[in-house]
């Protein structure tokens, strides 16, 4: 993300649809694309053995990750992102792919199950109201015994976002409080140098037992 970590435009109040995302890949205002898959999710992507696991990248842009997943041996890695222009050149470049699918379309309706989803700078680019249902839609996806897992800010901005920046206090007690558990959650330590010390690293698991019927709401 270039670098006071403006993810686009200037703008105020902006309704964050598929059109003002489509228009950031558009006229090139990607700021936050690191060109290289983010050292923390390589970690991670790296201590997995189970090549076959159902991998999600929600808010994928360019992909580096996927790329990177691809490279490693995995064999089941879906994408998705909600802007067209975006979509059909990843689309293209991974066509001749059969480990790999890319959707086009909004994170909120996807429908599937997952082992493991990876966040990397969408959480901050949906807006904070929507935070809840972030967490009870990952909720949703995940499969039985499957985890969320990436970075979140631990920063404020000082500018209208996107990016929106928040806590690990805040995100603890949200995830707790809409059905996913924080087994990991410490400052990342390998941020790319413009996010140094503005990073936490986190892994997320579902809360199980009668979470759902205890808080109906979480039901997607
Ligand atoms: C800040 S960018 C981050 C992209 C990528 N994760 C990265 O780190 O380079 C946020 C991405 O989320 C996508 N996005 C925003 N809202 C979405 C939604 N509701 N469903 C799917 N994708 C969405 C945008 O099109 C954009 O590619």
């Amino acid at each position: 993300m270039s670098e006071e970590l403006n993810c686009c435009v200037e703008m105020n109040g902006p309704t964050l649809d598929a059109n003002y995302w489509n228009s950031q890949y558009i006229s090139n205002t990607t700021g936050w694309d690191l060109g290289m898959p983010s050292p923390a999710l390589v970690d991670i992507i790296d201590s997995i053995e189970n090549k076959h696991l159902r991998i999600l990248i929600p808010g994928c842009g360019n992909a580096y990750e996927a790329e990177y997943l691809l490279n490693a041996g995995f064999t089941d890695i879906t994408l998705i992102d909600i802007s067209a222009e975006l979509v059909k050149k990843l689309q293209e470049r991974f066509a001749e792919n059969a480990n790999i699918q890319v959707i086009l379309g909004d994170f909120f309706e996807l429908e599937g199950q997952f082992d493991l989803i990876l966040e990397q700078t969408f959480f901050c680019a949906i807006q904070p109201f929507m935070r809840e249902k972030y967490v009870h839609k990952m909720r949703g996806l995940l499969a039985e015994n499957g985890m969320l897992a990436g970075l979140l800010f631990n920063r404020i901005f000082d500018k209208q976002g996107p990016p929106f920046g928040g806590s690990a206090d805040e995100y603890n007690k949200l995830f707790a409080d809409n059905g996913l558990k924080m087994v990991e959650l410490k400052n990342c330590l390998n941020s790319v140098a413009p996010r140094a010390n503005s990073e936490v690293f986190f892994k997320a698991i579902k809360i199980n037992g009668d979470f759902e019927s205890k808080n109906p709401c979480c039901k997607i």
